[in-house]
């Protein structure tokens, strides 16, 4: 029985990635934004309708160039209380202190109105996340920003492929960022991108992702290297093109577990809301009683299913954010309790997923 895990990235074709790898090779010019990271950030930013993308070496560097370029006074940053521990422990390393904040019991992203309650004179920041690839209330938390003079961005680690209004997820907020990770349903191995359209921020990400260098070589910022290599960028070229395929084939198997799980008592799936054209990065279920995720998880071993609870701990019980330790986010700690992703990639057929269905109808009985 094959083994059916939680995520399985865009595999390019093997060919296809050696002939490019090897013009790669060839050409001797393998990093330092040369033609596979401009045309692959061309590709990113036609693909994210935004103005700019620049790709980086992971979502996480992606995450500290973007709070470091946005240059603000250190203070607070908004970060919603379940998410990868990245989100968090960006802006800590780049020394702001995290100011945790619930989240939405429908969509599990913040939540606007416990972060209006969150905000003191210190906020600089708002860091939303589109978690498993559903959208932040985007209108409500720009309208806060705009209400309290502070910038809104996004953690879009899965948000690729997810549209809002007919426009890219990625396309929101002041500034986006993704993950390119091997975990993420359009990858470069490792890597991460970022997304604007304001041309000064994008000046300053630039930079600092080459040292602080600018375009005189002068070193004129305090920068970093988190560049991404030109063979992740032919990888991630030929993984972007098959990325609405792969979306559709998600979208038929999230259908085929909607429909199944309706009839299973003890757990809710998660709807997409009308205006959300849903990616399916994830496919996430809510499991009233949280021993039977184990119970899940075991029957899954047995059937070689890899199950994966998101994400635990939430993210107050982490031991480097003490000021948040002991708080409570109900709904937070809910999800990361009660949270389960199921196996969704293009390449499982209809008997795959009825295995993953019957494995929790088994494991739920
Ligand atoms: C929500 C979120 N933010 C940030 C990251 C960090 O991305 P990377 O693994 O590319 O550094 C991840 C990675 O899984 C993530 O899930």
């Amino acid at each position: 029985m094959k083994r059916l895990e939680v995520n399985q990235t865009i595999i390019p074709e093997k060919k296809r990635l050696l002939h490019h790898w090897e013009k790669v090779l060839e050409s001797g010019k393998l990093t330092n934004n040369q033609v596979e990271v401009q045309s692959f950030q061309n590709e990113l930013k036609v693909s994210c309708h935004r103005s700019h993308a620049l790709a980086v070496s992971s979502g996480t560097m992606a995450l500290h160039l973007l709070i470091r370029a946005l240059d603000l006074p250190k203070g607070e940053i908004i970060v919603p209380a379940f998410s990868f521990v990245a989100t968090a422990s960006a802006p800590l390393w780049e020394g702001y202190n995290v100011v945790l904040c619930d989240i939405d019991p429908k969509t599990f992203c913040l939540d606007p109105s416990k972060a209006e309650a969150r905000i003191s004179s210190n906020t600089r920041a708002i860091l939303g996340v589109h978690v498993f690839g559903q959208p932040c209330a985007v209108e409500k938390l720009e309208a806060l920003g705009n209400k309290h003079g502070i910038p809104v961005i996004y953690d879009g680690a899965h948000a690729m492929g997810s549209m809002l209004h007919n426009k890219s997820l990625l396309a929101y907020g002041l500034a986006s960022m993704t993950s390119l990770h091997t975990s993420k349903i359009v990858s470069s191995i490792e890597g991460g991108a970022l997304f604007t359209d304001d041309d000064s921020l994008y000046k300053r990400l630039f930079q600092i992702r080459y040292f602080g260098r600018n375009a005189s070589n002068q070193d004129e910022l305090l920068g970093t290297n988190a560049k991404m290599h030109e063979f992740s960028a032919a990888y991630g070229q030929l993984s972007l093109a098959r990325l609405n395929e792969e979306v559709e084939a998600r979208r038929k198997i999230a259908a085929q577990y909607d429909e199944a799980f309706l009839a299973v008592s003890g757990l809710d799936i998660f709807k997409e809301s009308s205006n959300h054209y849903w990616n399916r990065a994830y496919y996430p279920v809510q499991v009233h009683d949280s021993a039977a995720i184990e119970q899940i998880m075991e029957q899954g071993e047995t059937q070689n299913i890899g199950f994966r609870p998101y994400w635990r701990p939430a993210l107050q019980d982490l031991p480097y954010l003490e000021k948040e330790n002991g708080k409570h986010y109900p709904v937070a700690s809910f999800a990361a309790n009660h949270t389960l992703c199921l196996p969704i990639y293009s390449s499982m057929n209809s008997n795959d997923v009825e295995r993953v269905i019957q494995c929790i109808i088994k494991a739920m009985e």
